[in-house]
């Protein structure tokens, strides 16, 4: 399999049936990966929300073990440097209608991307935000994994054009504040930094928990807390995370602008080194 960017089922391919669930429902789950000098960062994190995630929506999850096999088979195969891993889990195909076949065969696919976004430039200067108007729906069932139905970040994606702003701040029905589309969002105020509880909709971020620990060891306090559109911009300051970021401070919201320096480099610094430092345990 010569520079294959793409295993299904650890074989190479770029083919998936079209009865497969995760075509016709959204029905699996995925994990977005940094790879580093050709290693997954934060790997167990990864695994562990896929996991979650699995036994929620009742699908038997992989072997840990042969993840980790394919992956690195993988990465190998594409001498893979810096880029993303992306690894979909589907309930693999089933008849037509709803009703889950009684034995799934899960399906795993696994490609690789090459390229990290440049992270250097945003980490001192901050970067663009928009507030977008599509809303979050609401289903604990499915709050904080990664599941594949994604029509939500698609549309609110779509809000916006300009290059220059990195992702769009989403709220749910009650106007609360939820996430990025594709990060967590965290405000810094006098009681120190606050991100919304993900219990209704969102994904629990592998970096959301790293920056909870890292602000926790740095001395600051950390907490869930319900936020508003107002809130974010009568904060101190504002950062997102995500896997393939780490922290990144906000310099601008719409027209409001944010203070960047507000956030503790410390804390970009400290979480960037774990989150992008790699790692591979099965
Ligand atoms: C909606 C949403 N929230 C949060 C995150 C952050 O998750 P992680 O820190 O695991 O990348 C992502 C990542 O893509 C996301 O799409």
């Amino acid at each position: 399999m010569p520079g294959s960017m793409t295993l299904i089922d650890g074989e190479p391919g770029d083919r998936i049936p079209v009865s497969d669930r995760g075509l016709q429902y959204g029905d699996g789950l995925f994990e977005t990966i940094a790879v580093r000098d050709g290693r997954p960062c934060l790997w167990r994190q990864h695994l562990e929300r896929l996991a979650t995630g699995c036994a929620r929506l009742d699908i038997p999850a992989p072997a840990p073990a042969r993840l980790a096999a394919e992956a690195e088979a993988l990465l190998t195969n594409v001498a893979a440097a810096d880029g993303v891993l992306k690894l979909v889990v589907t309930r693999g195909s089933g008849p037509r209608g709803y009703a889950s076949p009684p034995a799934p065969k899960p399906r795993r696919i696994l490609s690789f991307a090459p390229g990290l976004p440049a992270v250097i430039d945003g980490a001192k200067a901050g970067v663009r935000l928009t507030l977008c108007r599509t809303r979050l729906g609401e289903n604990q069932r499915l709050a904080g994994i990664k599941h594949l139905n994604r029509l939500e970040q698609v549309l609110a994606r779509a809000e916006w054009s300009d290059p220059g702003v990195l992702d769009g701040v989403m709220c749910n029905a009650h106007g609360q504040v939820v996430c990025g589309t594709m990060s967590n969002l965290y405000l810094l105020d006098d009681a120190g930094i606050a991100t919304p509880p993900l219990t209704h909709c969102g994904v629990a971020g592998t970096v959301r928990t790293l920056v909870r620990d890292c602000a926790r060891d740095l001395g600051v306090p950390f907490a869930e807390r319900v936020l508003r559109p107002e809130d974010l911009f009568a904060a101190h300051g504002l950062c997102i995370s995500n896997a393939l970021l780490g922290v990144l401070p906000v310099a601008r919201i719409g027209a409001h602008r944010c203070r960047p320096e507000a956030v503790p480099a410390a804390l970009i610094e400290r979480v960037r080194q774990i989150a992008l430092e790699p790692e591979m345990q099965s």
